[in-house]
């Protein structure tokens, strides 16, 4: 979809050509770091799937793909980080070597409880790659291992990220309109 035909949108950050890209780069990287040891991706439902399945294309290496699903809302006194586990992971990741794909880390609480719970467990291994990083949020700091691209403090949406669950179809990401974030 052409992004001037959507008008919510202020404008492209990452195109379809430069996420291919990148996505390629950061494959052979991940080739390379496994060395043929068989690998179980598992990304985090909805906003990772759009990201995991084109990265799962150019990994080399032998991989499995599980999911999980979350829900993640703010405590009374509005604070955010409240995250459970809504749809648990249908195979054990015991003595696995385990790559955490995530959509984007913001603040961070997503992945620290994700990190804490899978690494319960007993992989063998277990690392990040998450597809946006929005550093400049960060409030609990989080080993990230591989990371397409950083992002500015904006509400971004497409490639697998959605506003209100549109969106999620863009094959690029974008900026929304601030009066609509
Ligand atoms: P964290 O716990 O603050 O790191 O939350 C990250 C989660 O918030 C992500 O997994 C997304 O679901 C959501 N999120 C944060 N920023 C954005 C954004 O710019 N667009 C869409 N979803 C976002
Ligand atoms: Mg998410």
């Amino acid at each position: 979809m052409n992004h001037a035909a959507v008008p919510e949108l202020e404008r492209v950050l990452f195109s379809e050509e430069q996420i291919e890209s990148r996505i390629r780069e950061l494959a052979a990287e991940i080739d390379r770091d496994y060395q043929g040891r068989p690998l179980k991706l598992i990304g985090v439902l909805k906003g990772s799937v759009f990201f995991l399945t084109a990265l799962a294309r150019h990994i080399e290496t032998p991989l499995k793909i599980d999911f999980l699903g979350i829900s993640s809302f703010s405590d009374k006194s509005g604070s955010p980080g409240v995250v459970r586990i809504a749809k648990d992971l249908d195979e054990s990741i015991e003595g696995e070597d385990v790559l955490l794909v995530e959509d984007i880390v913001d603040t961070g609480f997503t992945l620290r409880y994700l990190l804490q719970n899978l690494a319960g467990r007993a992989p063998n291994s277990l690392s990040v790659c998450t597809f946006l990083d929005r550093r400049s949020r960060r409030i609990v700091q989080t080993p990230i291992k591989y990371r397409c691209f950083e992002i500015p403090d904006r509400f971004v949406v497409g490639f697998g990220l959605d506003y209100q669950q549109l969106y999620r179809n863009l094959g690029y990401v974008a900026v929304l309109k601030p009066e609509r974030s």
